[in-house]
């Protein structure tokens, strides 16, 4: 199951994404927007992310005009980690490196073809565990106060 969301700025690369989910038979959950009308992305990435963290989604895919409001909002939810990418090697390093379970994209930045390839990336591409992992244990003690 993947959650999925945007603002008025990523919508049509939401919409491109979900064909490709659509195609692929891959299940997943539309948090909204649903047109081009201008809305707040706060709120969406907010219910993506818990989503996530609460287990009912094994990962999340945000679009906003940049992916950065989005994913830094996202990026608020204990447990989240949401990645902005432009290109296939950071999409790739976003999974193998820091295990992210957001993928967070602009749809000012980047077209819809571009998007799928980066989806179809960051749902293919396993965490490497191993070193990666203590870094990312270090990140949850940062949210955890321990740090
Ligand atoms: C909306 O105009 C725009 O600010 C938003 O989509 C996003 O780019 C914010 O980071």
């Amino acid at each position: 199951m993947v959650a999925l969301g945007a603002d008025h700025g990523g919508y049509r690369l939401k919409e491109a994404i979900k064909k490709y989910l659509d195609e692929q038979k891959i299940p997943y959950e539309d948090f909204g927007t649903f047109s081009e009308e201008s809305v707040n992305y706060g709120p969406i990435a907010a219910k993506v992310g818990h989503y996530v963290v609460d287990g009912k989604a094994e990962c999340g895919i945000l679009c906003c005009g940049t992916g950065i409001g989005i994913s830094i909002a996202a990026n608020k939810v204990k447990g989240i980690r949401a990645a902005v990418v432009t290109n296939e090697f950071c999409t790739e390093m976003a999974r193998r490196h820091n295990d992210a379970n957001i993928l967070c994209m602009g749809g000012r930045v980047i077209d819809e073809e571009t998007a799928v390839r980066l989806t179809k990336i960051f749902l293919e591409t396993p965490f490497d565990g191993g070193r990666h992992a203590t870094r990312i244990a270090q990140i949850a003690q940062i949210e955890n106060g321990e740090l």
